[in-house]
């Protein structure tokens, strides 16, 4: 059963006889592929009330950035949900109808995380996980789940939406799930659908860098492959297409040192209609 709801309201009374242990989230910002259904079928499985949110954030988007173009596909959306096998479980569909329904007028508020927004996308997109931390938090409020999933793609905003929940006493287990790829192994996103023949083939370059550099890792230590990396970094550096190629401890996102177990190499690069990001994680021996 697939309930679709439009306003706050609505969905708080929808909610109120549903005990908040039996709720999973899933924020998305709709034009719903694979990678969001692999989300919802987690949640399915978890939760007996999965509520699927689908709201295009103003407040995330910069001003030159393509929340005008964002795809808006709440029919196709919905029909995609319901082909899931839900069994006895239930989704419920909030899509607030107006900026409204999660802004009221006045809104005056920002929650920030500080440090972790400071690098990778967050120095690219000044603002943008603000935008990201107020309108979850909210949703988080307002769905009352206990459980929440996220895809592994965005990975920073992954550990930005841990470290607000940290801070903030929310009891909300948040859930990370895998990057859903392609054929050719572009990690998939709803902005991929402004993506040419031509430069899609471009965008694998990110995917191949990003997928040969954990390859190198998963056979050779640190150390060994510094150089390599350090070579390609250079590149990077030059060419005015790539926003950053960087390898970071997977934990904190910060420099990897000796006691680093995982290491995350996350890549963004900006091509013409679309910007593309993407990350591997990959355990690796330091010496
Ligand atoms: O990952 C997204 O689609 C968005 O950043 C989110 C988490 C739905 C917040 O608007």
């Amino acid at each position: 059963v697939i309930t679709l709801l439009r306003k706050t309201n609505d969905l708080k009374s929808f909610l109120k006889d549903i005990p908040e242990g039996q709720r999973g989230i899933v924020p998305t910002m709709g034009n719903l592929h694979e990678g969001h259904l692999d989300l919802v079928r987690a949640s399915i499985k978890d939760n007996p009330y999965t509520i699927v949110t689908i709201f295009v954030n103003p407040k995330q988007f910069g001003p030159n950035e393509d929340f005008d173009r964002y795809p808006r596909t709440l029919e196709d959306d919905i029909n995609k949900l319901k082909g899931l096998s839900l069994g006895e479980n239930k989704i419920i569909v909030y899509a607030p109808e107006s900026n409204d329904e999660i802004y009221p007028t006045g809104f005056d508020t920002l929650i920030k995380v500080e440090k972790l927004t400071s690098i990778l996308c967050g120095a690219k997109r000044p603002g943008h996980f603000d935008g990201v931390t107020t309108v979850v938090y909210q949703l988080f409020k307002h769905t009352g789940a206990t459980n929440a999933y996220f895809g592994q793609k965005d990975y920073q905003q992954v550990k930005v939406v841990e470290r607000m929940t940290k801070d903030l006493h929310l009891d909300v287990n948040i859930k990370m799930i895998p990057i859903r790829r392609d054929d050719d192994q572009m990690a998939m996103s709803s902005r991929n659908q402004y993506l040419t023949q031509e430069t899609r083939k471009e965008g694998l370059e990110l995917t191949h860098t990003v997928l040969n550099f954990a390859e190198l890792l998963k056979t050779t230590s640190w150390l060994n492959a510094k150089d390599k990396i350090n070579k390609r970094l250079e590149e990077v550096i030059k060419d005015e297409r790539w926003d950053y190629l960087e390898f970071l401890d997977a934990d904190n996102l910060q420099e990897v040192t000796p006691e680093t177990k995982k290491v995350a190499i996350l890549g963004a690069l900006r091509l013409q209609k679309a910007r593309l990001i993407d990350n591997r994680l990959v355990d690796i021996t330091y010496a």
